[in-house]
């Protein structure tokens, strides 16, 4: 294997991705090294992340708004499959990954790299989603992934760092590892590896606390058109513009915080917390109309496979014929997915409170009521049960039967 000698990096602007920038150049020969850092709605500055990179060595630092496409070709559609990794998590990073990797690998043809890099550890889910998903696209390219290697603690990062003018963080005393974007955070780390401990309030940034919350609830209503969220209380809403508004209802009234142990790719078990308001607000809305517009096999299934593409995108196999072919399913059922929930936010609540579809609902007043207008022929149950109940009628008799011999 040849020495890279122009790489294109991940950056995030944080200590680790910076640190990589002379690691590569110094420790892996490298000698040019572009970084491109991913606007996935994170908020931050993105022209200072740009000056730091040029300062800590980089060549040249790239900008990508990804924005767009994150929500509609990665959160829609796991909206669509009420994706929740081991039940609970909405795959807030999990989502970002492939994307990220697909741009750095546009980059890098681009500027004919010979090599990309990330600043993944080596215990993490990111490495095994970055190096998939690139592997996957571009096969032709090396990976180079410096702090799965170096072995130094963060500490010792940060001195390497500031050997090389790398300033150290501001937020030195901050001993929390945070991912963000659009879709909400990621909180690891510090204190919160003791699973016994309760998170500290100044871990959370996009949520209220309980106490803070306001005490008048809010009444919402949620339109959804085949299967995507497309209006808030009858605004209608582009796709991204509906993410921050769902974001800001449900962060207010402190719904989205988890906290949870989670299964990870390498088999070890994290407490992860997460703030994910507008998502799982946006999941459950969608949970709640597919009830009344799917049939009752198709929800069984769909429900199984929900958890398969929840889990393949969580393990990084965002780009595998497995993931379309759910895909393919998912979509198939979403035509009939139309309608409105309205929902009560209330002191970290999302409370149900209807939903209906004028066009695809399959709940049958005539056949549910217990009021006069009942159709329901309720003669024809004792036929029904007859035949329903034979296979443990005959199962029961011969027990008895043996009994008594
Ligand atoms: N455990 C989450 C996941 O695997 C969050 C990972 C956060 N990543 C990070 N680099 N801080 O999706």
């Amino acid at each position: 294997m040849g020495r890279a000698t122009k790489v294109v990096l991940a950056y995030s602007g944080g200590v680790d991705t910076s640190v990589c920038i002379p690691y590569l150049k110094k420790e892996y020969g490298v000698e040019e090294v572009i970084t491109f850092a991913a606007d996935l709605g994170q908020g931050d500055e993105l022209e200072p992340i740009r000056h730091k990179a040029i300062a800590a060595g980089a060549s040249e630092s790239l900008v990508g708004d990804l924005i767009k496409p994150f929500i509609e070709d990665f959160a829609f559609p796991a909206i669509r499959a009420n994706a929740l990794y081991e039940g609970r998590y909405p795959l807030s990073t999990a989502l970002a990954r492939p994307l990220i990797a697909s741009s750095l690998v546009d980059v890098a043809r681009k500027v004919k790299a010979d090599a990309v890099a990330h600043g993944c550890t080596g215990k993490g889910n990111d490495q095994v989603r970055f190096d998939v998903a690139i592997a996957s696209l571009a096969p032709e390219l090396k990976v180079l992934t410096p702090a799965r290697e170096w072995g130094m603690s963060r500490e010792e990062a940060i001195a390497y760092g500031e050997q090389f003018g790398i300033p150290a963080p501001v937020s030195k005393k901050s001993p929390y590892s945070i991912d963000l974007n659009l879709l909400g955070r990621s909180i690891e780390a510090g204190s919160l590896e003791d699973p016994m401990q309760t998170p500290p309030e100044e871990v959370f940034a996009i949520t209220s606390s309980i106490d803070n919350a306001p005490d008048k609830p809010q009444e919402i209503e949620i339109l959804f058109d085949a299967g995507n969220p497309i209006a808030i209380d009858g605004e209608s809403l582009d796709p991204v513009a509906l993410i921050r508004k769902a974001n800001l209802l449900a962060g207010t009234h402190g719904f989205g915080r988890l906290d949870i142990i989670e299964n990870r790719v390498v088999g070890i078990k994290s407490r992860e917390i997460y703030e994910t308001p507008g998502l799982l607000l946006l999941i459950k809305a969608h949970q709640e109309l597919e009830s009344l517009t799917l049939s009752a096999d198709v929800l069984r299934i769909k429900h199984q496979l929900e958890r398969e593409w929840s889990d393949l995108v969580y393990k990084g196999l965002w780009f595998t014929s497995l993931r379309t072919a759910l895909d393919g399913f998912f979509e198939r059922t979403q035509s009939h997915v139309n309608g409105l929930v309205r929902i009560r936010l209330h002191k970290g609540n999302a409370i149900i409170l209807g939903r209906s579809s004028i066009t695809n609902s399959l709940y049958r007043p005539s056949m549910a009521t217990y009021g006069l207008d009942d159709q329901f022929d309720h003669k024809a149950a004792e036929g029904f049960i007859y035949i329903w109940g034979l296979p443990s009628r005959i199962w029961a008799a011969v027990k008895n039967a043996q009994k008594i011999n």
